[in-house]
């Protein structure tokens, strides 16, 4: 088995019976924040992109890059599929012109021409990237590799079962925006700052202790930051608190904890992969010289995308846009709608907008127990975000729906918060659009040990539809013994419990006292 480094936490697979090339990245991400690092744009895609499997392992933009997709990746490759709630990755890669599709069920092995086994563990909880994350496990003749990317499974044991793992590839270093955007003290800042690094490297080592793998790669980041505003963010200036520690750190980090079978791989490294051996090529003479070099690759890099930074800076202004109004529009009717997040926000949340020089132009609130979106007034509020204006008008321009995989990600706004962390605030402003939220809600209300029942037109039966957990106090009619839910227009017959749409998906049913 062949591994071709192509990149952040994109790779080739190439076996005999066929080839997979996963989450190929290239074009910034996030209000062109992130940048793959090293730079792999000079990699020859045409050949890389002529592959047989395609896996994209979920929708953050530094794993699914689309103008990347269409232009590069043959559209004869078939998508293995991870099994998520909602369609919305196999949609987007259909708008690309994909058409061949194998739709994988999470944790199941799957076989494919040629005895290349596959297995796709897709994760699906609000919190697991945007509502969606995946991990990719191949076999081939006897040699296998897990593509953990930056997943976060409970644990390993489903790839353990299957057979000892010759090559685990995983994320070591940050993906977040925590806590570099936090209005703290710098003393501060460095102090959680470098708790969080630590943490992260303390997940790296509990997950490959997990599978004792022959050889693990280090992969899915560092991304780099090459616009001025966000350069102090490489990790170039010694600082013990910062989040984004690149392969050559993991490689320092991981002899000190006793590890001496990392593999790095650059962009066009590849590593020859048998069940006993590993042998990797660079295309660089030396890798320790290349990453002393760092801080040279990155402002050669800068000057090469500067006309990339700068064609995406020009399109982000949308004067016209009434800010206020557009995120009524866009977020009352799903405040209204929620129950869970809402009351696990359990505040207001505030928007400061500025204009390019910093100057707070605008103060909008999201105003979670009051239901409503409006001019902030001289309040306490729970969270505070200040960020550009025209990074809002452009979401509203777009009619982005999820704003983690958007604004936050990119690093450009600074937070202040009263209390602790709050996991519904970011989970909320993922959940933008009326299937995602009504997903959300319904998987933390079968969180509830006593998930909760309804009683409609005579019949009693559980709140939350089946498919993708909508509310059937809203979305459900009842007509005779047929329950129809709206939001997909989903049938099942109370009386037999049975889902007359698809199979399975039972609902849980009763006649009314
Ligand atoms: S959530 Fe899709 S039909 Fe109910």
């Amino acid at each position: 088995m062949r591994i071709t480094g192509t990149g952040h936490a994109s790779m080739r697979i190439d076996t005999a019976a066929g080839s997979i090339l996963c989450d190929p990245w290239v074009n910034p991400a996030y209000f062109a924040s992130w940048f793959p690092f090293p730079d792999n744009s000079q990699l020859d895609w045409e050949s890389l992109g002529d592959c047989d499997y395609l896996y994209v392992s979920h929708l953050h933009r530094d794993h699914f890059d689309a103008a990347h997709l269409k232009r590069f990746v043959k559209k004869t490759a078939t998508v293995l599929l991870p099994e998520y709630p909602t369609s919305q990755l196999e949609d987007e890669l259909r708008d690309l012109g994909f058409t061949s599709f194998l739709k994988t069920k999470s944790d199941e092995v799957h076989e494919l021409d040629g005895g290349l086994k596959v297995m796709i563990q897709a994760l699906i909880s609000p919190t697991d990237g945007p509502i969606g994350d995946s991990s990719l496990w191949v076999e081939h003749d006897g040699v296998r590799v897990l593509n953990q990317n930056d997943a976060r499974p409970t644990d390993l044991t489903r790839f353990a079962e299957l057979g000892h793992v010759h090559a685990h590839m995983l994320q070591f270093s940050g993906a977040i925006w925590y806590p570099m955007v936090y209005e703290l003290p710098q003393a501060a800042k460095t102090a959680f700052g470098k708790q969080k690094r630590d943490r992260q490297f303390d997940r790296t080592w509990r997950y490959i202790n997990d599978l004792h793998a022959d050889w693990v790669f280090p992969i899915a980041g560092p991304p780099c930051f090459l616009d001025d505003e966000l350069w102090q963010f490489n990790d170039i200036f010694g600082d013990e608190g910062n989040i984004f520690p690149d392969q050559s750190v993991f490689i320092r980090e991981y002899a000190a904890v006793g590890g001496t079978n990392g593999v790095v791989l650059l962009p066009g490294s590849v590593s020859e992969l048998t069940t006993d051996s590993c042998a990797t090529t660079h295309p660089v003479d030396d890798l320790d010289e290349f990453f002393e070099q760092k801080e040279a690759h990155l402002k050669a890099y800068r000057d090469r995308q500067q006309i990339v930074l700068d064609r995406e800076k020009a399109s982000w202004s949308h004067p016209e846009i009434d800010v206020l109004a557009g995120m009524k529009d866009r977020i009352e009717p799903l405040l209204d709608e929620s129950v869970y997040l809402a009351k696990g926000v359990g505040g207001p949340v505030r928007f400061d907008l500025t204009d390019p020089h910093g100057e707070v132009i605008e103060s909008i609130v999201v105003d979670f127990p009051g239901k409503e979106v409006r001019p902030a007034a001289d309040e306490k509020v729970r969270y505070r975000f200040k960020t550009e204006r025209r990074l809002i008008e452009h979401l509203l321009y777009l009619d982005e729906g999820d704003w983690v995989n958007s604004l936050f990600l990119s690093c450009r706004f600074s937070a202040a918060r009263i209390g602790q962390y709050n996991e519904f605030v970011y989970a909320f402003f993922k959940c933008l659009s009326e299937e995602r939220l009504q997903y959300a809600e319904g998987w933390y209300e079968s969180q509830r040990p006593d998930a909760e029942d309804i009683v409609m037109g005579g019949w009693q039966f559980q709140r939350r539809c089946p498919h993708l957990k909508a509310d059937l106090t809203r979305f459900g009619i009842v007509e005779g013994d047929v329950l129809t839910c709206q939001l997909h227009g989903w049938k099942f017959n109370l009386a037999s419990g049975k889902c007359l749409t698809s199979v399975g998906h039972e609902i849980r049913s009763s006649r009314a006292e």
